[in-house]
């Protein structure tokens, strides 16, 4: 997607050809700022700390940061640490095993000496294998925007997502949001609720930036607004993305993702849910055995933002001394969501339907 006119993608091999070059998430939307990654210690540290986040992000990165690792040591004990510090950072977001397991695969069979060279060369696989995912769901999501606005009477289509799942939380393009850039270029009128999503506010930092960058119409609104959106007849569907789906159908995503999907139900609201095949976990039926992760309770008690000066501040927002919680993800059962928009097309959230999708999934787990 574009900068002020310059085309980024979200990851990438920096100029002097090894090192690895990111945007810092953490700095947005204020500055938008690069930051160059050198040894898999720092890929990791980008994941845990969020420079880098969402679930096909997070797993393009740990791709990068295993060419690192096989650039400083190609040995199998060198693979070995460096995947086990990678899969240590974030526990719910598959793409992470995913894409661990696919260069574990390759470098496996690779002799030492070719291993850096085939490490870079699988993590790019890794990168282009998301972006050509991600354009499929959006044409794929394209269609339900389209059969939306066939309805509305030419008045835009009013779309509520949740969390960021746009192109920073991919490669390019982004899960959810990936058919309302499609529909927006296609000139088909959209407006976007954005659910603020605390405590880190994905939807009102990141969600909210990129639209405006790409001026897509969109209104930020607290993340207890949805229900009464809905209840007023001013949400035509929902796209959510996914950090994992089980093979039958659960959807395991940003905190507050269930509730939307509840008030989405009770509404009689389609909820749809944007899900790369790299985000199902075939090997997993029900979604609460999926491991919810729980971050450090200063990102509930604390706030971090800029003040009119320009300074980044970070304030305490809650009662001092008050315990609190912070559990990242929740799961929306399958009987939730109206459909699967995966990049093979649009399926019930089944295990038939997804495994009509993707026959070669059989014999996994
Ligand atoms: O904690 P985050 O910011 O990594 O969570 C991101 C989400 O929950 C996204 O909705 C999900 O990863 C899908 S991104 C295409």
């Amino acid at each position: 997607m574009n900068v002020n006119g310059v085309p980024y993608r979200t990851i990438r091999v920096a100029d002097d050809g090894w090192s690895v070059e990111i945007i810092d998430q953490t700095a947005l939307p204020h500055e938008f700022r690069l930051v160059r990654l050198t040894a898999v210690d720092d890929t990791a540290k980008a994941i845990q700390t969020m420079q880098v986040r969402g679930a096909p992000l997070i797993g393009a990165t740990a791709a990068y940061g295993l060419a690192l690792a096989m650039r400083a040591d190609p040995s199998e004990r060198a693979f070995d640490r460096a995947a086990e510090r990678l899969l240590a950072t974030r526990p719910t977001a598959i793409n992470l095993r995913w894409a661990v397991e696919r260069m574990r695969a390759v470098l496996r069979r690779t002799p030492a000496t070719d291993r850096p060279e085939t490490a870079y060369r699988e993590a790019a696989l890794i990168a282009e294998d998301d972006v050509a995912t991600c354009r499929r769901i959006g044409e794929h999501g394209l269609a339900l925007i389209r059969d939306a606005a066939s309805r509305a009477n030419g008045k835009p289509v009013q779309v509520l997502t949740h969390c960021n799942a746009g192109w920073l939380a991919t490669v390019d393009y982004g899960t959810a949001l990936s058919p309302l850039y499609q529909a927006h270029d296609a000139g088909i009128p959209i407006q976007v609720w954005v659910d603020e999503t605390r405590p880190r506010n994905q939807g009102s930092a990141l969600t909210a930036w990129e639209l405006a960058a790409h001026g897509v119409p969109h209104t930020i609104v607290a993340d207890s607004a949805g229900g009464h959106l809905m209840q007023r007849g001013a949400v035509d569907l929902c796209i959510t993305g996914t950090d994992r789906t089980t093979a039958t159908g659960d959807v395991c995503n940003k905190i507050g993702t269930y509730l939307k999907a509840l008030a989405a139900f009770d509404n009689g609201v389609p909820f749809y849910v944007a899900v790369p095949h790299s985000s199902i976990d075939w090997s997993v039926r029900e979604g609460g055995d999926i491991p919810i992760e729980e971050r450090d309770a200063s990102e509930v008690t604390h706030m971090t933002g800029r003040t009119a000066e320009g300074a980044m501040v970070s304030v305490e927002i809650a009662a001092p001394g008050s315990p609190a919680a912070n559990f990242a993800f929740d799961v929306t059962p399958a009987r939730l969501v109206t459909g699967l928009i995966t990049d093979r097309g649009v399926c019930p959230a089944t295990e038939a339907g997804l495994r009509l999708l993707y026959p070669e999934a059989a014999g996994a787990a």
